[in-house]
């Protein structure tokens, strides 16, 4: 290709009308790409605010009719839940409860909305005592193996209540392993597994540890998560949990960490990729826009739009509900 003086390449001749740039758009958000998430908790008639992330609430089940059939108006197909327990132990004895809050939301939400995909969040932080992502030893140190029985418990029944996906958000070596063993031998083969194979030790869930009252109440997750600065080693985990059966991936947090979305995207380009648009991350254009520094809808949408381009196929965010109706409006 040259070019001279005379005869200059000029790509803004596809940018010079709105029909022009739809003809070479190349990526498109769409509101069947988004996951939203739900907080769970016991009572009734609760709608309670949650203050760091405006525009969310913590739901009592009553809720949650009302609330699936919203979503499902909007385009959107699936939630992921997240539960916060009456009580917490050592272990988390309501995490894998009959009548545990999350087992409660998925009867729920799959009796009133039966073709709402119900995604639930496996871990034990949101339901033991200490606040950490699995059993501790006497030092304090996370059981890593022991864990792993656990959270294959908590999977089936979460299967047993009715969920479509699994989520496992621990970080455990392992974890997806015990979990389609676990949900194979209850007869839950047909149960899918989506895989926060690479999450960071990010402080960008900050707002999420408010919501869920999941703080660790000592120490932090930098022996499970992983370090922000390692990118490699994002394609070493994701590449073990496809070997263990993963049937999604994620990658959380999404806008720091878009280099790892788009290299996971390459090296695994058969599995569906979701990228988690943390708590933080809506936090900061809520505050932004609520003093008028920023346009909510436009920067919210350009957000969306770039975690797409970079390779995920999904996006599990709490702008979901705002930004499918903002996409359904042009
Ligand atoms: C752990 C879990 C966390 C989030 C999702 N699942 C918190 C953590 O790892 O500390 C964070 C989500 C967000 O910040 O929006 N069960």
């Amino acid at each position: 290709m040259w070019i001279t003086y005379n005869l200059p390449i000029r790509p803004r001749r596809l940018r010079r009308s709105e029909p022009l740039r739809r003809m070479v758009r190349e990526t498109e958000l769409n509101p069947a790409d988004f996951i939203y998430p739900l907080f769970v908790q016991h009572g009734r008639g609760v709608r309670h605010p949650i203050p760091s992330m405006p525009g969310q609430f913590r739901l009592s089940i009553d809720q949650l009719a009302a609330e699936a059939e919203e979503i499902l108006s909007l385009g959107i197909p699936a939630v992921i839940l997240f539960g916060i327990p009456a009580s917490k132990d050592p272990v988390g004895q309501e995490n894998f409860a009959e009548d545990g809050i999350v087992q409660q939301a998925i009867r729920e939400l799959k009796q009133a909305a039966p073709e709402l995909v119900v995604i639930t969040d496996v871990c034990l932080c949101e339901y033991t005592d200490h606040g950490h992502c699995g059993l501790l030893d006497l030092d304090g140190e996370i059981m890593n193996d022991d864990t792993l029985d656990i959270l294959g418990r908590v999977a089936v029944s979460h299967a047993n209540a009715g969920a479509d996906i699994v989520a496992p958000s621990g970080m455990m070596d392992g974890m997806v392993q015990a979990i389609r063993g676990a949900l194979d031998d209850d007869g839950f083969q047909h149960i899918a597994i989506m895989s926060y194979a690479v999450k960071y030790a990010s402080a960008f869930y900050g707002p999420f540890r408010d919501a869920a009252e999941g703080a660790p109440q000592f120490g932090d997750r930098k022996s499970h998560q992983m370090d922000p600065a390692n990118a490699r080693e994002a394609l070493r985990e994701a590449g073990l949990d496809v070997e263990e059966g993963a049937d999604f991936l994620m990658v959380k947090p999404a806008l720091a960490y878009l280099d790892v979305i788009a290299r996971v995207k390459a090296a695994f380009p058969q599995l569906p990729l979701a990228a988690y648009n943390v708590s933080g991350e809506y936090a900061m254009i809520k505050a932004a826009a609520a003093r008028g520094w920023l346009d909510e809808r436009k920067v919210t949408l350009e957000t969306l739009l770039g975690i797409k381009r970079a390779g995920a196929d999904l996006i599990l965010t709490y702008h979901a509900k705002d930004a499918a109706r903002w996409l359904h409006e042009e």
